[in-house]
């Protein structure tokens, strides 16, 4: 026994690597190992003998466990040092910047808009970008041969032979969600949807998918006024301007009754244009009174509520604000556009820290 403990306890402590300790483990304390080996000879002896053998062997497998596992250790640490000659990094060299990927200006507006109108009360709601033609169009009082379906240039989802219900449409605009949100929430309610809207239209200032903001306040006496008092709120922090006029001019939508579009006052200056000063006027949005059909077909009762609702769209304002000339590039990922027109990716936009800065 003196001599197998000693044999491996200076096998072990030489052992070049791994797999040389793993062969020695073999050897000694494996299946077939010379001290198992041993171990099984302990049934041939007489009591008194395995009285004596049996605990020394027993502590000679522990005693060469213990150096197999302690040698093991020294290795991986030997191993571990070598890497670290060969891996270093000298960290008083001087940083190299790194590129970075950038937030593109339509989230960063929408991130905005978002933090604007949630100091203001609203919260955020969501619906789908494919939606049946019930919540695009005859919920929101636009029936099958109204004018404004057709005005649309909607992209209708294909459907299987035989199928005669009536296709779903990529969402023409975001005021779906009005419908949504009202059904599934009731009145009162204050929310704003920004997303994503599909049209099949494209030149130099309209693209398929672009982006529209909506915006739905139901109480029992909100009126026009509230609705007004709320946009220049919303321009002035946006355009981050002192104040701003709005102005009012009557139209028409299917789903609002009254209807206005609010056009922002703004100035050209040899080519210029700034916004919140000056005589001139800038159409952004359409809005007004939620039609009493609409607040019905998402189930809020017309008698008891009323309530203004409007819509923007995104992409447009994103331009007006960061001076961006061409929609097209907002959806071509170029790297260079996106890294000139970019927003850092930790710059959150808050009112109280400032939005854009
Ligand atoms: N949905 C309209 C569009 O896409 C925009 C709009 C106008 C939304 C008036 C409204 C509204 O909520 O009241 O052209």
């Amino acid at each position: 026994m003196q001599d197998l403990r000693e044999k491996y306890i200076d096998l072990i402590a030489n052992a070049g690597d791994e797999a040389a300790l793993e062969e020695l483990r073999v050897a000694a304390v494996g299946k077939k190992g010379e001290i198992s080996l041993k171990m099984r000879e302990l049934g041939k002896m007489s009591p008194e003998e395995r009285q004596v053998a049996g605990p020394a062997l027993n502590a000679l497998k522990d005693e060469i466990n213990a150096a197999l596992a302690a040698k093991k250790a020294a290795l991986a640490d030997v191993a571990l040092e070598e890497r670290l000659k060969t891996e270093w990094l000298d960290v008083t060299l001087p940083g190299r910047p790194m590129r970075r990927g950038t937030i593109h200006p339509v989230s960063q507006v929408m991130d905005e808009i978002t933090a604007i109108f949630a100091d203001l009360g609203f919260s955020v709601a969501e619906g789908p970008q494919i939606d049946s033609d019930w919540y695009n169009f005859d919920a929101l009082n636009i029936p099958s041969h109204h004018p404004a379906r057709a005005e649309m240039d909607t992209f209708y989802m294909a459907r299987a032979e035989g199928d005669d219900r009536p296709p779903h449409v990529l969402r023409t605009h975001t005021s779906p969600v009005q419908i949504r949100h009202m059904e599934k929430h009731g009145a009162p309610c204050r929310i704003i949807a920004p997303g994503r809207v599909y049209r099949a239209d494209y030149d130099q200032t309209h693209t398929p998918m672009f982006h529209q903001v909506e915006g739905l306040a139901i109480d029992r006496e909100i009126s026009m006024a509230n609705l007004k008092w709320l946009l220049e709120e919303f321009f002035a922090a946006f355009f981050e301007v002192d104040g701003i006029r709005t102005r009012f001019r009557a139209s028409h939508f299917p789903f609002t009754e009254p209807s206005a579009e609010v056009d922002i006052q703004c100035s050209w200056v040899d080519g210029q244009l700034k916004i919140g000063e000056g005589d001139d006027w800038l159409e952004v949005l359409g809005s007004g009174m939620v039609h009493p059909k609409v607040l019905q077909a998402a189930g809020v009762d017309p008698d008891q509520w009323q309530g203004f609702a409007f819509g923007m769209g995104i992409d447009r304002i994103a331009m007006l604000k960061y001076g961006i000339p061409d929609l097209r590039a907002f959806f071509d990922s170029d790297l260079r556009w996106l890294r000139h027109y970019g927003f850092a990716a930790l710059d959150v936009p808050t009112t109280a820290a400032g939005l854009s800065r």
